[in-house]
């Protein structure tokens, strides 16, 4: 039974108690019925009214998302995104683009905040957690390069351990204290055995990998001291891909330090050649197997035009 059954047969239902041209037992099945589609369009009025309300409090979760225009930041914030949620993305814009985050949205269909700032400005990113209603934090903000550590570790460790402690310390101020923190499996350091797992030692063999683990010891400190915090390390080895459109993908400014990227440049012709070093490991030619791209530049370019899986 439909709606409009229902409200036509509402009205001498409710005048006369007695419908004029039904017998008792007919109006009796009949209110039955009655009865029985009111409570079905009831219940379906409640689940949708449900559905409504668990979607309004999805979508007004607002996630800050810092470095929220680089490789991973750009993923995330299409599953942030994707899932209902709202979403701040801060970046200082030093190894991406702007155009990421456009494409983000373009794929989404939805629109985020973004804010060109510094994470180390806890003034701003206090700001943008206030006004923005910001209800947790995906902290991705850093400098990632290993080699360039080494040559310049002291600008590692102001971006990114001072960077965190004045996002942390924003953050408490803001009351938000939710963060998941972006780590790396470079914390292990030389591996004792293999795979790794959590219970592996730590013990990072360069600048990099030091400021991470500083910044681990440093919030396993802070949710000591009150565990309303709620904070989650995660300690990524290098992922690489795109996403399936195509439009989202790995791209940092200047000479990428990973080797994926690299052999993308090559691919789509913005590099010339992918360089392939060592002499003296122990391979059939001498170089170091592991650094190794088996794939041809064609097939790289291929994989790129479509959608980029490796
Ligand atoms: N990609 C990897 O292989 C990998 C592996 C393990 C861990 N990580 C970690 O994951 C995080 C994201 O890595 P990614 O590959 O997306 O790197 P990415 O360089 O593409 O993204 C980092 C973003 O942070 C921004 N940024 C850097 N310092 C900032 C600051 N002070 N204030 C505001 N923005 C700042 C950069 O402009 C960039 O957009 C990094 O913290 C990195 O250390 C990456």
């Amino acid at each position: 039974m439909d709606d409009a059954t229902i409200v036509s047969l509402d009205g001498p239902f409710l005048a006369g108690g007695r419908h004029p041209r039904c017998s008792q037992s007919e109006v009796a099945h009949k209110a039955q019925n009655l009865h029985a589609s009111r409570a079905r369009l009831a219940s379906n009025v409640v689940s949708h009214c449900t559905k409504l309300v668990e979607r309004k409090r999805k979508v007004s979760e607002m996630i800050l998302v810092t470095g929220g225009a680089g490789y991973i930041g750009s993923h995330v914030c299409i599953a942030l995104l994707d899932a209902g949620l709202e979403v701040v993305a801060v970046d200082n814009l030093c190894n991406s683009n702007k155009a990421s985050l456009d494409r983000v949205q373009s794929i989404c269909g939805r629109t985020l905040v973004f804010r060109h700032a510094d994470i180390r400005n806890e003034e701003v990113i206090y700001d943008v957690l206030r006004a923005c209603g910001v209800t947790a934090v995906i902290h991705l903000a850093g400098l990632k390069a290993v080699g360039d550590s080494n040559v310049r570790p002291m600008t590692y460790y102001e971006n990114n351990v001072l960077g965190t402690m004045r996002l942390v310390s924003a953050m408490k101020r803001a009351n938000v204290k939710t963060l998941v923190f972006s780590s790396s499996a470079t914390v292990y350091g030389i591996p004792r055995y293999l795979p790794l797992d959590e219970k592996h030692p730590l013990g990072p063999t360069n600048p990099y990998g030091r400021t991470k683990l500083v910044i681990e010891e440093m919030l396993k400190d802070l949710y000591r001291s009150d565990d309303d915090w709620r904070i989650g390390n995660l300690r990524y080895f290098n992922p690489v891909g795109a996403h399936e459109s195509g439009l989202v993908g790995e791209d940092p400014l200047g000479v990428p330090s990973n080797l994926l990227p690299f052999v993308a440049q090559v691919a789509i012709g913005r590099r010339e050649k992918l360089l392939i070093w060592g002499q003296d490991y122990d391979t059939p030619d001498g170089t170091g197997i592991r650094d190794e791209c088996v794939a041809p530049a064609e097939t790289a370019r291929c994989a790129y035009g479509q959608s980029w899986h490796w």
